[in-house]
């Protein structure tokens, strides 16, 4: 169960909701009718895997495979292509998963940057142990994720000769086209398949996420039918329901000056859920001139840094705090000490989760007395069903946004103008035109 309260945003009040309401019912309807701009990329909007589908199946049964063969499964991606299953298995399994020998095989995130040096920290990782990958790339083209795949794929050669390799390497893809596709064919690699209508930030809940979250342990049944849950909640209850309230609170921000949306969380393991949140909402708004700047925080560790702004600074920003129900019973708890020389008893007894919502309650009405608002999204707790349930609130929740503030929430223009000056200069065929210029604008750096 999600839920959304928007009190302690003190600058908001009812008819600003209400002023909303023309704005509020057109993307109602185009979330319920599928005709509004990027139509044909809602496709993840009725989750087409669900735990019955023969794609889900074949999901499962490959994870499995992975787990008995494998201690490691190196997932390479990018952007869409990785952060959901980062987000998910760190806030699942923790982002210590890897070190906690837990029995499920360890699982690293490459080709999410040209860094060599991150490469070859993998690789040192990955010795002595039995590796899988999972290439992960809806156009199969990106260059970050290419060129690590191209240097693993030699590197799994190497080792196991290619006709075991091929049999470790699976590739989710389009299901139609791109170079990865032609491939994975060539190759003989096991494919799954990232919907046409299904963007790369919204495909956690395809294979994108579930094959490296199986892999890592994680209930993705649970995961799934969470999110169906939160789906069947939204339809039932329409424009009343808290996504849409919170769809309506980023615009209400938004047209009161507010530049900024600050994602806090007070557990360390929700950190790539605000990377994950940074993504989904920065590429489907940013554009057009328009749009919040999504941040994330994880506090209390970032009181000690930013909350000095968050307090006092120029007041550009609001704070939604995601809050999931504790379940103290392994919390460790603060001794009494005799002696007390750091001054502690007064809060021996107490577990560390006690602590910490004292802290984020004390923080709330500090901030709010600062003059930066915040709202809350509570959902029921630390476990996939609730996960799910969260996910898919967020993806309802940015396309209904978008849609208030009349964007295309699907498409992501604004990245390729990187990518075409950094082709130019690596010198890839069909990018030759404006060499020149770049290079004199780049000598005069
Ligand atoms: O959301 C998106 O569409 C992007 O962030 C992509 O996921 C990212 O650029 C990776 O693209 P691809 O999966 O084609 O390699």
């Amino acid at each position: 169960m999600v839920n959304f309260r928007y009190k302690q945003a003190q600058s908001v009040n009812e008819n600003d909701f209400t002023s909303f309401d023309t704005l509020l019912k057109k993307a109602d309807g185009y979330f319920r009718e599928k005709n509004g701009l990027g139509n044909d990329f809602l496709g993840w909007r009725d989750l087409n895997v669900r735990v019955d589908s023969e794609e889900y199946k074949r999901i499962k049964a490959c994870a499995k495979r992975i787990r008995e063969n494998s201690d490691v499964l190196l997932v390479v991606g990018i952007g869409g292509s990785y952060l959901g299953a980062r987000a998910v298995i760190e806030y699942l399994k923790t982002p210590y998963h890897n070190q906690l020998k837990t029995g499920d095989p360890e699982v690293y995130f490459v080709g999410n940057s040209f860094s060599g040096n991150e490469l070859n920290s993998v690789l040192a990782l990955c010795e002595g142990k039995r590796v899988s990958i999972n290439v992960i790339s809806k156009s199969g083209t990106t260059t970050e994720s290419a060129v690590a795949f191209r240097i693993l794929r030699e590197y799994m050669e190497k080792r196991y000769g290619r006709e075991e390799a091929a049999l470790r390497i699976i590739a989710t893809t389009d299901a139609n086209r791109g170079a990865l596709l032609s491939l994975a064919k060539q190759e003989g690699y096991e494919c799954f398949v990232i919907p046409d209508d299904v963007g790369g930030r919204f495909s956690v809940l395809t294979a994108v996420g579930l094959l490296p979250a199986a892999v890592a342990g994680i209930d993705t049944d649970a995961l799934l039918n969470g999110a169906v849950a939160q789906r069947e909640k939204i339809f039932e209850s329409g424009i009343n329901s808290p996504v849409y309230k919170y769809a309506v609170l980023r615009n209400i921000m938004l047209s009161h000056g507010k530049s900024v949306e600050v994602l806090v969380s007070y557990d360390p393991d929700f950190r790539f859920m605000g990377e994950w949140f940074k993504q989904l909402f920065g590429e489907s708004e940013g554009k057009d001139k328009k749009g919040l700047f999504p941040a994330s925080v994880t506090y209390s560790s970032d009181l000690h840094s930013l909350g000095q702004f968050v307090q006092d600074g120029s007041p550009i920003l609001f704070q939604t705090i995601c809050r999931a129900a504790t379940n103290d019973a392994d919390s460790p708890v603060v001794p009494f000490d005799e002696e007390n020389g750091d001054g502690l008893n007064f809060i021996s007894g107490m577990t560390m989760d006690e602590i910490n919502e004292k802290a984020m309650l004390g923080t709330l009405l500090a901030h709010r007395d600062g003059g930066t608002d915040s709202v809350i999204i509570d959902f029921g707790g630390k476990d996939a069903y609730s996960l799910g349930e969260l996910i898919y609130f967020f993806f309802a929740a940015c396309a209904i946004s978008g849609y208030i503030l009349e964007v295309n929430p699907f498409d992501q223009p604004g990245v390729e103008a990187y990518k075409k000056n950094m082709f130019t200069l690596l010198g890839k065929p069909g990018y030759e035109s404006g060499k020149d210029e770049l290079l004199s604008e780049i000598a005069s750096i």
